[in-house]
């Protein structure tokens, strides 16, 4: 029997390629049982189905999940990503989405004057509230009933409303945090700050204009930041937040940010460490299942041509061995993938090289094979 078992979701675009190079690694240095499951595009055209109970209850059992990425031309916008990736994140709980951003030695930064000791740092961002919770709906001229909820294992909320419309139809969606689960993300990355000796956490809203949401994740940051009398915490709006990772990137450390804002900034992130075919995350739940994954999505335009730098999807796949207690394998694929980033001669087309997304993933392990 292996020693792990793992959930693999290659999904869709680029995500098999680069998933298979993510376990041609993985398998150079830990014995995994990889479970393969087919959801994504393909499956919902030709079964209607999204996920199913049954899986779920399945990988409840396993050690982790490595995912590739949803989302396919061919279906609606949200059906598959919203169906699938969010589900799945929903339904474990991974309330922490954690996307360090780290530029590598080797690899070309866009920012003028700027080298990997100037770009080392990790965004926690909420995985499971804000903007994300997916409820709704768009109101007619006259008056509307609508129910909406919100299922979560800390809690539940309903909303029932009365809608009078006049003038125009609308649309509306609701963003909700709540205080558990505000509290419980912000203190994780107070603790990971604490356990990677960081001194200063930078939490990131825009409690000036959307202030009924983001007013209260400021309140929660600041009752929480008394536990940690050792480290520093700032607010930093998000439209600036921007601005500063461009111009001074050094001076983050641990960026705790809501849902919405976090997919955003992580991308801009990916950018300044090399770009999206560099950047890994996270979906951790630190007491159940957990699910790792690049954050870029499934670029479809490149879809089975062997173009797409696997070294993000091989990074979160070093991030997932670290999480089920494999710290050395994790970072003998980073100082791996940093070798091979070093040395220059196997990049693909996106670091200005000629390489294929398996020359990538050979090179990679085997290094680890030495
Ligand atoms: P994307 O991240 O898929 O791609 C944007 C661009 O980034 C690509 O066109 C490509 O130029 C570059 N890129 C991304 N990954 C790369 C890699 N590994 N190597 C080289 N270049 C890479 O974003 P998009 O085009 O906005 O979205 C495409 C689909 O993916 C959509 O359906 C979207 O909803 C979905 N998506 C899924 C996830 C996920 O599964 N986690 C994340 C983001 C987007
Ligand atoms: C990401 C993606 C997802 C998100 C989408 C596809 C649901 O953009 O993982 O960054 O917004 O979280
Ligand atoms: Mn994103």
């Amino acid at each position: 029997m292996a020693k792990y078992r793992i959930a693999v979701i290659p999904g869709d675009g680029i995500g098999p390629e680069v998933i298979a190079e993510g376990r041609k690694v993985i398998d150079s240095v830990a014995d995994v049982e990889w479970v393969e499951y087919p959801f994504g595009a393909d499956h919902y055209l030709k079964t209607n189905e999204l996920v199913n109970e049954d899986s779920l209850k399945e990988i409840k059992g396993m050690d982790a999940m490595y995912l590739g990425a949803l989302g396919d031309p061919r279906v609606k916008p949200g059906v598959l990503e919203k169906g699938v990736l969010l589900k799945l994140r929903f339904y474990f709980d991974q309330f922490v989405n954690l996307r360090p951003v780290k530029l590598l030695e080797g690899v070309n930064c866009p920012l003028k004057n700027k080298g990997p000791k100037d770009i080392d740092f990790l965004v926690v961002r909420e995985n499971t509230e804000d903007f994300y919770v997916g409820i709704g709906n768009r109101a007619k001229i006259g008056k509307n009933k609508q129910e909406l909820e919100v299922l979560r294992s800390l809690y539940s909320v309903k909303f029932g409303l009365d809608i009078d419309v006049d003038g125009s139809e609308i649309a509306y969606q609701i963003g909700v945090l709540s205080k558990k689960g505000s509290e419980r993300v912000i203190r994780y990355a107070f603790e990971l700050a604490k356990i990677k000796n960081k001194k200063r956490v930078t939490a990131v809203d825009k409690a000036n204009v959307l202030d009924h949401v983001y007013g209260y994740w400021r309140e929660i940051v600041e009752s929480v930041a008394k536990e940690y009398p050792g480290i520093e915490h700032e607010f930093n709006f998000v439209d600036a937040i921007t601005m500063w990772f461009v111009k001074n990137p050094e001076w983050y450390q641990v960026v705790v940010t809501p849902n919405m804002f976090g997919d955003i900034i992580t991308d801009l992130g990916a950018m300044i460490q090399g770009g999206l075919g560099l950047a890994p995350g996270g979906n951790i739940n630190p007491d159940g299942v957990s699910m790792f994954e690049p954050i870029h999505g499934s670029a479809p335009k490149y879809k089975g041509m062997n173009v797409a730098n696997p070294i993000a999807t091989i990074w979160a796949g070093a991030m997932m061995l670290e999480e089920i207690g494999e710290e050395k394998s994790a970072e003998k694929i980073i100082n791996a993938i940093q070798d091979v980033l070093r040395e220059g001669k196997v990049l693909t087309k996106d670091l200005g090289g000629t390489a294929k997304t398996s020359d990538v993933g050979d090179a990679v392990a085997k290094r680890l094979k030495k």
